[in-house]
């Protein structure tokens, strides 16, 4: 059975990798280097396959029991809100220890970060490695992230992509990521819209499931937690308040007691989900709707139109879900607008428009729904009522993947951050950046730059530094360029070089108007360093610097200063200065 399983995974990943040859153009990996990669990774994904077959049957023992005891004690104390994390994981540990698979996942992770768990990279390198052999397909994720970046292992770009193909293809939502990010970029593969299309597309399936079942809570806590704050924390747990559902109950009934139409319509959405405190009830919530919509709340109108569009504690009625999303979007409501697009685009209660449903949906992606964004992919995707446009296609999904619930990995980095445990945060990073987080890539190349990191050189820390910046502006982070065009500059991690190091304060001045870069090409022309030495250039880009940000003037200004004086050396080294004693005044005049 498992045998069938394998090889059936093997030969898919043959044919992905015939299906990847490369000709597309290539944006970061050279030609060559992707040839050479493409063999190994075809050598190595041999080998492991090999060591799948070796694998031997397992039987059930009183230690897996045990161990399935410890991981659900764990499990329950993370599930708790105010959970207490450090003795779930003392508990995992010991469950991995028996032998538990998922604890395993766990511990391997929380070793490799450094989180929850002292780090110990050797400890996650044997459990990833172990089931990895198992088939695993989050533990070839973290096998890849290894390879990929270094940790623990010597960095091989070929088998990290084998470990990624083996995942992605098991379905780990992370490995489907990073491969997607990697055909998007063309890191170590030839790039390819269509192939990061299909995996950024699968994994953003994923999320927006998970949002529709949860209904997009983010959004509305933002929005509501000036009126209903309190019961709202209670009823979605937050910072510091336990999940509470029976207090998050007497809250809003006291406030729709009092008059309050958030409140009212919150008590809909707790019927109509059900919760611990209350029992899923049709009739009620469609109550609490109707009277939050009668007073004209955009949420109640909006929950209103669910109740008639999916005909739960009334008859269904697309009119009157039209309606009620009509009014919510008035006001609006974002999930109203989001309802009103898959109302256009599915023709319910309505002629069928593409049109107005891109427009619903614009709006709502405005607002930051990820279903609007969800939605519009699949339009771009599909060529439905617009052009189809990969490279549109795969920004919007890639949007949603990152908002997959691993996000809150950036809000731990960067608490890890400053507390000062700068090697767990930039692990924590590292993985990010792997999955494609354009701000991970930006602040693991902060963190290697600024401070010491233990397990690696200076050296060692610029080079990988560089690379960070580069992926940070291939996806049009501005300052990333300018520290590209820096590095190039004073030779950090790289040989000196002017010249590449102007051509990317030139694209960073050109597409995105950095002030910085701006100053520094004004610079590298008064000196004549990679560019043409041009005193009248070097004060072009000066002012364009002082006009592009305010903050550029007093460095500007200082810059004309000394320029004024070049400028007046200059013109007498080329107009009279056939006079030796002429030079020398201004030359001792530049020099006080
Ligand atoms: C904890 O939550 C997960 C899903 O989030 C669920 O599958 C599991 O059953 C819960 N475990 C306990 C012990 O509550
Ligand atoms: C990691 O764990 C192993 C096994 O428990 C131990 O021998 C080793 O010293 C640990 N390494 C570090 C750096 O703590
Ligand atoms: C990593 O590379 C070094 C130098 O090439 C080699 O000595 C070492 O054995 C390698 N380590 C592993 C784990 O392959
Ligand atoms: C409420 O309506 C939904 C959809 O029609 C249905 O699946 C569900 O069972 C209903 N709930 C109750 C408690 O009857």
């Amino acid at each position: 059975m498992k045998m069938i399983n394998i090889s059936f995974v093997y030969c898919k990943f043959l044919l992905v990798f015939v299906f990847v040859s490369p000709h597309v153009n290539i944006l970061v990996s050279g030609k060559k280097d992707i040839e050479q990669i493409q063999d190994e990774s075809r050598l190595y994904s041999e080998e492991v396959t090999r060591e799948f077959f070796d694998e031997s049957e397992e039987h059930v023992t009183v230690e897996q029991i045990k161990a399935q005891q410890l991981f659900e004690n764990a499990q329950e104390l993370l599930n708790r809100t105010r959970s207490n994390e450090y003795e779930a994981y003392m508990l995992l540990d010991k469950a991995a220890e028996l032998g538990h698979v998922e604890a395993q996942l766990k511990v391997a992770w929380a070793r490799i970060l450094g989180k929850h768990l002292k780090q110990n990279v050797s400890i996650a390198e044997n459990l990833f490695e172990k089931l990895a052999n198992e088939g695993n397909p989050e533990a070839q994720m973290g096998l890849g992230f290894m390879y990929a970046t270094g940790i623990g292992k010597n960095s091989s770009q070929a088998k990290a992509l084998v470990h990624y193909m083996f995942g992605a293809l098991g379905g780990s939502q992370w490995a489907q990521m990073a491969l997607a990010y990697r055909y998007w970029s063309g890191i170590s593969v030839a790039s390819s819209c269509e192939t990061a299309l299909t995996y950024y597309r699968k994994v953003s399936q994923k999320v927006a499931e998970e949002v529709s079942l949860t209904g997009g809570r983010a959004v509305q806590r933002i929005r509501l937690l000036d009126e209903v704050g309190l019961g709202q924390l209670h009823y979605q747990g937050g910072r510091g308040v336990e999940l509470d559902h029976e207090r998050a109950l007497n809250y809003f009934i006291q406030a729709a007691e009092a008059g309050n139409a958030n409140a009212m319509a919150f008590l809909g959405k707790m019927y109509m989900e059900g919760s611990p405190a209350v029992k899923q009830d049709n009739e009620t919530a469609f109550k609490y709707f109707k009277k939050a919509a009668d007073l004209n709340n955009a949420v109640g109108q909006s929950g209103l139109g669910l109740m008639y569009l999916h005909g739960r504690g009334v008859e269904q009625d697309y009119d009157q879900a039209l309606k009620y999303f009509s009014l919510a979007a008035k006001q609006a409501w974002v999930d109203g607008q989001l309802q009103l697009g898959n109302m256009y685009f599915a023709g319910l209660g309505v002629r069928r428009d593409y049109k107005m449903a891109i427009k619903y949906f614009n709006l709502a992606s405005q607002s930051g729904h990820i279903l609007a964004f969800y939605n519009l992919a699949q339009m771009q995707a599909s060529g439905t009522g617009m052009i189809r446009s990969c490279h549109t296609s795969v920004e919007l999904f890639k949007n949603v993947a990152e908002r997959g619930k691993w996000g809150e990995l950036l809000m731990e980095a960067h608490s890890l951050y400053w507390n000062g445990r700068h090697t767990e945060s930039l692990a924590t990073y590292m993985l990010l950046a792997e999955l494609g987080y354009e701000v991970a890539q930006s602040n693991a190349a902060f963190i290697l730059d600024r401070h010491d990191i233990d397990i690696l050189s200076k050296e060692e820390s610029y080079a990988r530094a560089l690379m960070y910046w580069g992926r940070a502006a291939s996806q049009g982070y501005a300052v990333a360029r300018v520290k590209l065009g820096d590095y190039h500059y004073y030779g950090f991690g790289t040989d000196v070089d002017y010249e590449t190091a102007a051509a990317h304060y030139r694209l960073a001045s050109e597409q995105q108007h950095n002030a910085q870069a701006m100053f520094n090409l004004g610079y590298m022309h008064e000196q004549g360093l990679g560019l043409k030495q041009d005193i009248h250039l070097a004060k072009r880009f000066y002012d364009m610097a002082a006009e592009a940000s305010t903050d550029a003037q007093v460095p500007v200004a200082l810059a004309l200063a000394k320029l004024g004086f070049l400028f007046i050396f200059k013109y007498f080294e080329e107009v009279c200065c056939v006079c030796v004693s002429c030079f020398f005044f201004f030359k001792h005049y530049l020099e006080l």
